[in-house]
């Protein structure tokens, strides 16, 4: 398919509705954030929150976060259900790492569920790599795949 024309901007706190909105239906309620984390990193300092909108809609986020000294915390990224696989993650994805490295990380960590195989695929496309299970990470108790990549 052909990819979407998607434009990148900075997340406001008009937007908090609309993140909880697609959070929701990707994830079920044991694992999707609520409003107030949402919030938190809207008005957190050293945290980015990249919005991609297509024809004014919001199509996805991403939110990234510096979590130690050298290394950025990639918290999520969202991408509508009807809006996946149009290139939309990875462009998430590049602009997460470019404010990762504006924040001086060397490199950006995340956990993902280890049921989640697509997103596990999309990470590992993009060069991160497993570096090892967190297991009962979650609210529900599964497990986790902490992955990293160098930037
Ligand atoms: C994972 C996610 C962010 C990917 O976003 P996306 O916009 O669909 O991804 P892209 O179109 O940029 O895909 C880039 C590449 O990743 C890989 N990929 C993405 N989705 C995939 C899938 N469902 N199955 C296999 N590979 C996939 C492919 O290699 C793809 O390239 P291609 O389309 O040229 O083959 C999106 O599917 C999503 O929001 N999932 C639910 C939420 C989630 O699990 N987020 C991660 C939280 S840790």
């Amino acid at each position: 398919m052909k990819k979407a024309r998607t434009v990148l901007r900075e997340g406001e706190l008009a937007d908090l509705e609309s993140m909880v909105k697609i959070d929701e239906t990707l994830f079920p309620p044991e694992i999707s954030y609520d409003p107030e984390t949402f919030l938190f990193y809207l008005l957190h300092p050293s945290s980015d929150v990249i919005l991609a909108e297509i024809n004014g809609e919001v199509a996805g986020f991403a939110i990234v976060t510096l979590s130690e000294p050298g290394d950025c915390q990639l918290v999520t990224i969202d991408v509508a259900k009807k809006m996946q696989r149009l290139g939309i993650g990875a462009s998430l994805l590049k602009a997460a790492h470019q404010r990762a490295g504006s924040r001086g990380a060397k490199s950006v960590s995340l956990q993902v569920d280890t049921n989640s195989t697509d997103a596990i695929r999309f990470y590992e496309r993009a060069g991160y790599e497993k570096k090892g299970p967190l297991p009962n990470y979650y609210r529900n108790l599964s497990d986790a795949w902490e992955m990293v990549i160098k930037l």
